[in-house]
Parts: structure tokens; sequence; C-alpha cells
């Protein structure tokens, strides 16, 4: 899968020690401030809607709208579907260009979740889209699934799955949770040295509210890919409601202001991964 472009930007991370941050863009707005952090920090950036997103707006429509800014952009920007159980929709995604899909069946058994990434991967390697995927169990809500018990990931069962499904990326659960932490999240950097930079990429889920030093460490580790939801949704409203309390403001102004501090938070994520 060399040319594919979300490969590509995860080999690069994994040759420079760095990780890219991946970012669950809600719209055309936060396209353009995630786009526009990227540039600023001279980064590769990965866009990766919900799919919850992606059935409000429509496949389609979203490719064509972020293909867009994917064109344009000064730095390298791929278009990946997060966290996705209906094979049916990632195969749509896939058939209309897509860079990559993760797949997502990681609360099934062993082999089940295997034959039914397989299947996904078996798809997406005809049309040169890369696989992510997803074993142990992340904690957290995402995308409105909740799951409320985390199931680590051990070595021996990541390698396997790794091997068996031929993904391109593997999102092992170490501990991390989608959402807002409720503690300090003890996390198991052991794995993510063990699987280091001798597999396919490893990507770390709930990246919101992981401490700086955590991040860096990961990446140390080997973490190539970082993802990045919440701490989105958060800037988000908060500007949102700030700009709304103004007087009388504007709807242009009123989505500049909005751009503006989604972009600077995702600009300093960004930069972190670097
Ligand atoms: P957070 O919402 O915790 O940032 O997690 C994002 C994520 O992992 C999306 O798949």
């Amino acid at each position: 899968m060399k040319n594919n472009l979300f490969c590509r930007i995860l080999a690069d991370a994994q040759k420079s020690s760095s990780a890219v941050a991946a970012i669950n863009i809600l719209n055309h707005l936060t396209v353009c401030a995630v786009v526009k952090a990227a540039e600023q920090a001279g980064r590769p950036v990965i866009l990766q809607p919900s799919v919850g997103t992606v059935r409000r707006y429509g496949v389609e429509a979203l490719y064509h709208m972020i293909n867009v800014s994917k064109r344009n952009a000064r730095v390298p920007v791929a278009l990946h579907l997060d966290h996705c159980m209906d094979i049916a929709l990632a195969k749509a995604c896939i058939r209309t260009g897509w860079d990559s899909v993760m797949v997502d069946f990681s609360a099934l058994p062993f082999e089940e979740n295997v034959a039914r990434t397989r299947e996904v991967v078996l798809y997406a390697h005809r049309y040169g889209v890369a696989v992510e995927g997803e074993i142990g169990i992340i904690a957290g809500v995402e995308d409105g699934i909740v799951q409320d018990a985390a199931c680590p990931a051990s070595f021996v069962e990541t390698v396997a799955y790794v091997e068996q499904t031929g993904i391109d990326a593997v999102a092992p659960a170490i501990g991390t949770a989608h959402g807002l932490y409720t503690g300090i999240p003890k996390l198991n950097f052991t794995l993510v040295r063990e699987l280091g930079r001798r597999y396919v990429p490893v990507v770390v889920h709930g990246g919101t509210g992981l401490p700086k030093e955590g991040f860096l460490k990961l990446i140390q580790c080997g973490a190539a890919k970082i993802n990045i939801s919440t701490a989105l949704k958060q800037v988000y409203l908060g500007a949102a409601r700030k700009a709304l309390a103004e007087e009388s403001i504007a709807p242009l102004t009123f989505d500049q202001a909005v751009e503006a501090a989604c972009m600077s938070a995702m600009e300093a994520f960004i930069r972190l991964f670097a």
C-alpha cells in the first residue's frame, strides 16, 4: 500500500519518530480550521469523520467537500472514516475514494473480529484504500456508542490480529478511553513499545485529556497516529457560546471566531505530536 496517502503519512511518522494527529472534524468549518492548523504547523493531518457525521452529510457530499480542502492544502491531508461497524458504509467510503477506513469489531469474539475486518481489508485493498482495525476494547463514548468496560489488548493477540487480517494500522486497547477521563489513565506503554515500529503503525484512540508527557512517551514508544475528537467538540461549543454572548454578531463573524478557536486548539496538538 505504498501509494496510499494514509499509509505514506503513517510511514513518514514512524520514520521521523513522530505521530500524526487524526481529528474528528464535524463540518466544513472544522475542516477549514484543522487544515489551516496543519498548514500553520507544516505537518500532515488526518481528517476522520465519525459515522454519525458521515450519515449526517452523506459519503459523497463529505468526500467532495473535504476533497477541495485536500487538493488545495499545502500539507498532506488524508480522509479517513473513524470507528465503523457497518460494513456497507465502510465499503461505500472505499468505493467513493476515501483514503482509509477504520473498522471496529472489537466487541466481538476474536475470530469474528478477524473475519469481519479481513472482509473489509480484502475489499479495500482492491481499491488501494487502507484499513485500520481495533483489538481489545477501548472504553468511553465515541459517536454515541458507550463502551463501559475496557478490555486490554495483549501483545500476542494484537500481532495475531494484524497478521490474520492484513490491516494497515492497528489500534490496540492500551488503557486510553474516548471522552473525558475521570482519573489518571494507566497506559500500557509496554505494549506500544513491543509493537513499536516493527509491525503496522500503532494508533492511539482517546487522545483528549491525556497529559503532555503521556503523548510524548507514547510517541517515543512508537505510536504513529493519535486521535482527537472530544477536545474539538469542546472548543467548538465553548467558542460558539462565547461568540453568541456578544450583543450582535454577524453569522460570518461568528464562524470566524469559532474557526479561529478550533484552529488554535488543534494546532497545539499537531505541533505537540511532531
Ligand atoms: P477522544 O474523544 O477522547 O479525543 O478520542 C478520539 C478518538 O479516539 C476517536 O476515535
